[in-house]
């Protein structure tokens, strides 16, 4: 096999090798939550209410056409509105399914979500800086803990970014998508990974978008440490590690 091949392959439909396996899900064994589960005495935030009223462009034509990522920051901070409308449009829950799986602002193979953001806050309104989890059924924040030097942190993690180096220390904010992949093995077994690629696509444009209609703007982040961003957000690296991330700030002008 090739240096390519294998990794080709991946990009491919394996649809009929997986319908001669049974799954995890057909053998009986039990459902993986798709929500991380999180310490009762934990302290929360609690996010605003998502209105249209944050949104200042409307125009979805024209959001499309002048989205561009953006890697210039102004030092203004985002509000807890924004933020909150960010998290919405990226994994907020907008319904549920007769066998009680969530829906969310993102379509996603099979409703299986397997994704938790996690926030790098630099720059937010009425918050303080650190690291959060984002809970999408209460639509609440999770404050994790302080960092130190947050912004160095997240530029190490981001390592040397080709277009515009050490652009992410500079965002109001960073996303960090981490997957958990057995919520998807458990039903489509191989054939989880490639749409858990294909469905985090969704959540950046989602990203994108949102983020231009408040006059803010975002850059995905595919370069970055992946055992650095892993042990700061303390995920084990295999059950769940981080899949990508994005930076938001408000535009330089
Ligand atoms: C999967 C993916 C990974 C990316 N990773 C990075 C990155 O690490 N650093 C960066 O500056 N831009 C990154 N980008 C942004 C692309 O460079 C950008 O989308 C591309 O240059 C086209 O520009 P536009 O988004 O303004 O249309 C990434 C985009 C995607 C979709």
């Amino acid at each position: 096999m090739t240096r390519f091949e294998l990794q080709r392959n991946f990009l491919k439909s394996n649809f009929v090798e997986f319908k001669k396996i049974r799954t995890d899900k057909m053998n009986g064994l039990p459902k993986p939550s798709s929500i991380k589960a999180y310490e009762p005495e934990s302290t929360i935030v609690p996010l605003p209410e998502v209105t249209e009223n944050v949104v200042k462009k409307h125009d979805i034509y024209h959001l499309i056409k002048n989205r561009r990522s953006t890697r210039f920051y102004s030092q203004e901070s985002l509000t807890l509105e924004e933020l909150s409308y960010l998290l919405w449009a990226t994994q907020g829950i907008s319904g549920s399914t007769k066998t009680g799986l969530t829906l969310r602002t993102v379509p996603c193979s099979g409703a299986t979500h397997t994704f938790e953001t996690y926030l790098f806050i630099m720059r937010v309104d009425g918050i303080p800086q650190g690291i959060y989890r984002y809970l999408p059924i209460e639509h609440q924040l999770l404050f994790m803990f302080q960092l130190d030097e947050i912004d160095n942190k997240l530029d190490a993690i981001t390592l040397e970014q080709p277009f515009v180096p050490n652009f992410a220390k500079k965002a109001a904010v960073a996303f960090a998508w981490s997957t958990t992949p057995y919520r998807s093995e458990w039903k489509y077994d191989v054939s989880a990974h490639k749409k858990i690629l294909i469905d985090i696509g969704h959540v950046s444009q989602n990203l994108y978008l949102a983020s231009e209609s408040i006059n803010a703007g975002a850059c995905a982040i595919g370069i970055y440490d992946q055992k650095m961003v892993d042990e700061i957000l303390q995920l084990d690296g295999e059950e769940e590690f981080v899949l990508f991330l994005a930076a938001v700030g408000r535009k330089r002008k």
